[in-house]
């Protein structure tokens, strides 16, 4: 068995955008920006917030923090984003999600420019994903793709099984690997039959938001497994993999903590990069 190690991959990952960074601030004379929205006091969310915006500082990437109470309304906060949208030093604008109810997301995330979507959250970037188009792809998928192709993991031709359907992760993650060859199917809660699917998967990505809920008897001798999950048991912190029976039959399988969410930060900051390289002089 061999360890998928996305906290190692990623401070390599972030080492080279740190480079990337700094010829850009030589180039332009101002650095690669992300300006990054957090509206309310989810506590988890802040925590997410933090930690992008010191991953930013470390990358040499500059980063507008806007912090707005949860009584901010649809109007400060469209024409916030729609300002951002203008700045030029910005280069990517992230609506750290979920916002307070209320507030209507979908019309908040839509004042964000495709070019600056380095969520790849949009129509437009989830359209050009799915017909194989150049796209800004989803921070999560991209890091589950990089982590396989950093460890010389082969997608194409495998059978891949995506346990999980949410439009941030388990759809964009099913047209990634559909991209790269994989036969894929897609599962979800109304899916009959859920271990047999899982049985045929060379390759299981678990997307579910249960903890370990996936365990050894879903799993096939030698599958490679991604636990996207990121829970919390009586144990403390847990992916959606039974990780310590799993691994006795896996080939390849992350880890969480250590996994997928280190790679997700460093696929922001590459979007966050790429957008301001393909930005003009
Ligand atoms: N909330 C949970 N994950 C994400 C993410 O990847 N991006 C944003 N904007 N909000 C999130």
């Amino acid at each position: 068995m061999t360890l998928l190690n996305g906290k190692e991959t990623a401070a390599q990952i972030r080492a080279e955008i740190k480079g990337r960074a700094d010829r850009f601030l030589v180039k332009r004379g101002y650095p690669v920006g992300l300006a990054v929205v957090l509206i309310g006091e989810n506590p988890a969310s802040q925590v997410y917030v933090r930690n992008k915006i010191k991953a930013c500082e470390e990358a040499g990437i500059r980063s507008f923090a806007y912090y707005l109470p949860q009584s901010t309304s649809q109007k400060d906060a469209e024409e916030l984003v729609s300002s951002l949208a203008e700045n030029k030093q910005v280069h990517g604008i992230l609506v750290q999600l979920p916002l307070p109810n209320g507030l209507d997301a979908e019309k908040i995330l839509a004042k964000i420019p495709a070019e600056k979507d380095i969520d790849g959250f949009s129509e437009n970037n989830i359209g050009s994903l799915a017909l194989g188009k150049k796209a800004i792809v989803a921070c999560t998928p991209l890091g589950v793709m990089e982590l396989l192709k950093r460890y010389g993991v082969s997608v194409a031709g495998k059978r891949a099984v995506v346990v999980g359907r949410s439009n941030i992760v388990g759809k964009p993650m099913a047209m990634l690997l559909l991209n790269a060859d994989a036969t894929v199917t897609v599962c979800h809660s109304k899916t009959q039959n859920l271990k047999e699917e899982c049985r045929n998967a060379d390759i299981l990505i678990a997307a579910i938001g249960k903890a370990k809920f996936i365990t050894a008897d879903m799993v096939k001798e030698n599958a490679i497994v991604v636990d996207v999950g990121m829970n919390r048991d009586e144990n403390g912190l847990c992916g959606d993999v039974d990780f310590a029976e799993v691994q006795k039959k896996a080939s390849y399988i992350t880890p969480v903590p250590g996994g997928v969410g280190p790679m997700t930060i460093a696929m922001l900051l590459n979007n966050v990069c790429e957008a301001a390289e393909r930005t003009e002089e």
